[in-house]
């Protein structure tokens, strides 16, 4: 077994930047599957704060093949100036390769994205405003411009201009201001130079590393439940944050993988609008924000608190077929007193264990509470499932049980070492 998917089990923010780096050090290649810079993931190592959004976090790790796959949008001024801030916190990095597939992100769209937003009024997704929404509506709509096209001059320059025309159309339409499609395409094509040696055959180099029996580790961006189809849509993103995503933005069958592993945090955050049965309005939820520091890595936005959803999580289990759970942030939950924890949802005066089909019911759904002991003490320092408080241990049976997944690794703090490994079989068999 040498195939890991590492997935968001909530909405994002699950802390998976810490695990993908913990783990992709083991991996021969690191691939991203989904999303854009709408994602940001957090790596604290040697001292050092790294902030990610479209780089796999494998890219710290010399040696290691990184990929940004097929199924991704990419942003070419975002990751060259990603390049640039890694690079200045450490030069050596992995190498880096793009598929040719991976729909590209252009100014066009972060304004759509903007304009679309307004007019959406009081029924605004609540995006992060990265362009990444238009962006993979073009890829629908069959008319976006993909990495191979980006970096072929000729190719480039036909197909911008067909995009721009029409965009600029739309832009006016909903209120906003045409695009200079010269000045664009010659800041564009500066980006395509220095791009154009990353943008390599990918889907082949991640099947032989299957084929070999090399570890691969497929990095999933935001979450379950802001998956297009999976998620609390239309307050979701556009593309496939779940397991299946894996196979899709990779080019590998769902046969090749061997392990999923769902991250998930002690408690529930969220951020932009949609259902969030267990979100707390009260001092508890203000405690955990500023205890955990809920805000977004991306749009600085304060995230949305509240205590753990079991009935969700069993649900992003099954969705994503997880080996197990990757708990963190359970240092977060420390001081916060009795600590509850949805097991069911009242819907229309019925107790249901499920997660209801349409958004509407979930959006309506009254979380049904357990009440478990909290804990004061200080876990940050602890090295071993033993040094852990009764308390944490009970809660962390207690999600094992109800969502019938067991607990892989247990995070208690932002670095690479505050982690226990419960079930290292879980991870690459
Ligand atoms: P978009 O992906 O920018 O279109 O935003 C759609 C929804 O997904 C909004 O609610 C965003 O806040 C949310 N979202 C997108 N990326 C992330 C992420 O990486 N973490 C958490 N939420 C995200």
């Amino acid at each position: 077994m040498a195939t890991l998917v590492i997935v968001g089990s909530q909405w994002g923010d699950e802390a998976k930047g810490k695990i993908v780096d913990v783990l992709g050090s083991e991996a021969e290649v690191v691939v991203r599957y989904s999303g854009g810079n709408n994602a940001g993931h957090t790596v604290i190592t040697g001292g050092k704060t790294f902030k990610f959004q479209l780089l796999p976090a494998g890219i710290l790790h010399e040696g290691t093949i990184s990929i940004l796959g097929g199924g991704m949008a990419v942003c070419p001024k975002g990751l060259l100036e990603e390049l640039e801030r890694t690079r200045a916190l450490q030069p050596e990095l992995g190498d880096l390769r793009i598929s040719p597939a991976a729909h590209v992100v252009f100014p066009y769209h972060r304004a759509l994205d903007a304009l679309e937003e307004k007019a959406r009024g009081d029924d605004k997704i609540g995006t992060t405003s990265r362009g990444i929404g238009p962006c993979y509506t073009d890829k629908v709509q069959r008319t976006g411009i993909r990495m191979g096209d980006f970096v072929n001059p000729d190719k480039f320059r036909d197909k911008l201009a067909t995009v721009v025309a029409f965009k600029n159309k739309l832009m006016t339409l909903l209120g906003g201001e045409p695009m200079d499609f010269e000045s664009l395409h010659a800041e564009y094509s500066a980006y395509a130079d220095q791009i154009r040696p990353m943008v390599q055959e990918t889907d082949h180099v991640v099947q032989e590393a299957v084929a070999n029996g090399a570890r691969v580790l497929f990095e999933g961006a935001q979450g379950t439940f802001l998956d297009l189809d999976h998620g609390t849509y239309p307050y979701v993103t556009s593309s496939h944050p779940t397991a299946g995503g894996a196979c899709l933005g990779t080019g590998v069958g769902p046969r090749s993988i061997d392990n999923v592993l769902g991250v998930c945090k002690a408690y529930s955050t969220r951020v932009g609008s949609g259902p969030f049965p267990t979100e707390l309005h009260d001092e508890t939820g203000e405690q955990i924000r500023q205890q955990g520091n809920e805000f977004g890595t991306v749009t600085g936005r304060p995230r949305r608190c509240g205590w753990l959803d079991l009935v969700a999580l069993k649900h992003s289990s099954r969705i994503n077929s997880m080996s197990g759970l990757v708990l963190t942030r359970l240092d977060v939950m420390a001081n916060v007193g009795p600590i509850q924890v949805a097991t069911g949802y009242e819907v229309d005066g019925q107790v249901i264990g499920h997660v209801p089909s349409t958004p509407e019911e979930w959006e309506s759904a009254k979380p049904v509470f357990e009440t478990l002991a909290g804990w004061d003490e200080d876990i940050t320092g602890a090295q071993s499932w033993d040094d852990l408080p009764k308390n944490v241990q009970d809660y962390v049976r207690f999600v094992e049980h109800a969502t019938s997944t067991p607990a892989a690794i247990l995070s208690i703090g932002p670095d690479r070492k505050q982690t226990i490994v419960l079930r290292p079989d879980l991870i690459w068999g």
